[in-house]
């Protein structure tokens, strides 16, 4: 997705290391890891690399893995002079064998075809590079070529049974080479590695940390919206969009405006939730537009996941839009875009994924807004966003809560949605949030939570038959809701939460736990 440069109170600071993304697997776990060592870290293509180092100026370059074959003639390709900019540069396995076969080297198929997984390295050169090294450690290696000779120059640091150039470089130059991927835990130093590169070779400052994020994106904010700005932002009560407001209301103050939806389809208390917080403890500008029924009238007879989600993602935008033009000199709107909506990314498999559901949160807001972005947090990984969250004092509660979608319970209630079915899920949802949090479970899951089934179950209720619907049950664990396994929490907390269910909420005659993993299943049921 390639995305207009823009000044947005969300770019990093100069300096840094920039990784080059070939269409790795794990590219942006590169990046988090060189962050984790508290240094600023920035993706990019092979096609823009040349332009986003000279905004960037970073201190150092990684070129990043890829699924293709360097000498494949429609191989990813990267302007040589990145060798020429006087910094260190580091390559990952196709960054190495593009290094190596642009530096006149040579690159051919791995012998014995590709090379999956734990490989024992052995160090021939302890410092440097691998200073600290485990002398005998494992690495992970994925690969299906190698480089077969070295560039001039370059010396063998470490070497493995299948790959006699495991670890190379040369030293002169600051270019270093693995064959194995550093970032992926497999690899044991595989962090050591990448801070000995970061931070002695290429000498990056740490200085990307939670208290000067937030007052770099405060400055940011301040700088962008001018001294009479004002900025309208959509929250959700979710992390991001709250993080967002935060920052911004440290910013500019009252020239924040802040909209919270409310669609009906919120979690029990939830609206209540947000209002205590924004309002009354941090007094921020808040509105609260109820327009559930109009969310609940349009979705009336609507059975079809896609559709149901289309009208809802619609009206918030009638909605927003027609908010945000009420307030006055408005030429701004906040958002909570992280970093990995607006990374540029090659596709390992090229052209566009097929879309499996089309998601809506407050963040889809229509570019014809015609409003200047103003972004916090377009640069920064969930994980940050969590920890100057936490830097700020926003609440546990409100920093670790799991993801809530922004169609609501929509997707968790089947076919219809009507008032009835809505009220029994919500009820059903919170004795699941409650039961899974008193006892800490919720610390292990990413999502936990109720569905509305409905499909009628007879049942026995006092001493009277009952037909009733399903609640289902989906407990998950996942990093990044890419893929995710499901779970469940100890017997006696599964029975508590069974029994209360069927004894506090009417329209329930059976509850079922969801045990299927994702893929093939998806973690929300619509
Ligand atoms: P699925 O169901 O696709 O969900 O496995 C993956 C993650 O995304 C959340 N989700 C959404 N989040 N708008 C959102 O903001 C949406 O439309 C939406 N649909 C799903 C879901 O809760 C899970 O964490």
């Amino acid at each position: 997705m390639s995305q207009p440069l823009q000044v947005n109170g969300g770019e990093g600071p100069s300096g840094g290391v920039l990784i080059v993304d070939f269409g790795a697997q794990y590219c942006q776990l590169i990046a988090r890891r060189v962050r984790e060592l508290g240094v600023y870290s920035r993706i990019t293509v092979p096609e823009r690399a040349m332009f986003t180092f000279a905004a960037m100026r970073p201190k150092a370059v990684i070129l990043s893995g890829g699924p293709r074959s360097v000498y494949e003639h429609d191989a990813p390709k990267l302007d040589g002079a990145i060798l020429q900019q006087g910094v260190p540069v580091l390559g990952i396995c196709y960054g190495l064998q593009w290094m190596a076969q642009n530096l006149g080297g040579q690159v051919t198929p791995a012998q014995s075809g590709a090379e999956y997984g734990r490989t024992a390295l052995e160090v021939i050169e302890p410092q440097g590079f691998l200073q600290g090294v485990q002398k005998n450690g494992i690495v992970w290696m994925s690969h299906g070529d190698k480089v077969s000779k070295l560039p001039p120059h370059f010396q063998v640091l470490a070497k493995s049974e299948p790959c006699p150039f495991a670890v190379v470089a040369d030293p002169s130059r600051f270019f270093y080479g693995l064959q194995f991927h550093p970032e992926v835990a497999h690899t044991q130093d595989g962090q050591l590695m990448l801070a000995n590169f970061v931070r002695n070779i290429a000498k990056c400052t740490a200085d990307w940390d939670p208290g000067q994020i937030v007052e770099r994106k405060i400055q940011a904010v301040k700088d962008l919206v001018t001294p009479t700005g004002e900025v309208v932002l959509g929250l959700s009560g979710g992390v991001d969009s709250s993080v967002a407001a935060v920052i911004i209301h440290r910013a500019i103050g009252n020239r924040l405006h802040c909209v919270f939806v409310d669609n009906g389809l919120l979690r029990k208390d939830e609206r209540m939730g947000v209002e205590a917080l924004f309002r009354d403890e941090y007094h921020m500008d808040l509105k609260v537009v109820d327009a559930s029924e109009r969310f609940l009238s349009q979705l009336k007879g609507v059975v079809d996941p896609e559709q149901k989600r289309k009208i809802i993602g619609k009206i918030f935008v009638d909605v927003f839009k027609s908010e945000a033009s009420g307030i006055k000199n408005a030429k701004f709107l906040g958002q909570g875009t992280l970093y990995p909506d607006v990374i540029e990314s090659v596709s390992a498999h090229g052209g566009a994924t097929s879309t499996i559901k089309s998601h809506h949160n407050v963040g889809g807001l229509p570019k014809d807004l015609d409003m200047t972005l103003v972004e916090p947090l377009r640069d920064l990984f969930k994980d940050e966003v969590r920890a100057i969250g936490r830097q700020m004092g926003l609440p546990p509660a409100l920093i670790d809560r799991q993801p809530f979608p922004g169609p609501g319970l929509s997707v968790r209630c089947l076919g219809e949605i009507t008032q009835e079915k809505l009220f029994a899920l919500r009820a059903a949802d919170a004795i699941v949030r409650e039961e899974t949090e008193k006892g800490g479970h919720h610390h292990r899951l990413w999502q936990y939570f109720a569905v509305y089934v409905p499909q009628k179950t007879v049942g026995v209720k006092g001493d009277a038959r009952v037909y009733e619907d399903v609640c289902m049950l989906r407990f998950v664990s996942s990093v990044d809701a890419m893929t995710a396994d499901w779970e469940m929490l100890p017997i006696e907390t599964m029975r508590r939460i069974s029994s209360r269910i069927l004894n506090e909420v009417k329209g329930f005659a059976r509850v079922g736990l969801d045990i299927s993993s994702k893929p093939p299943a998806t973690i929300e049921w619509e």
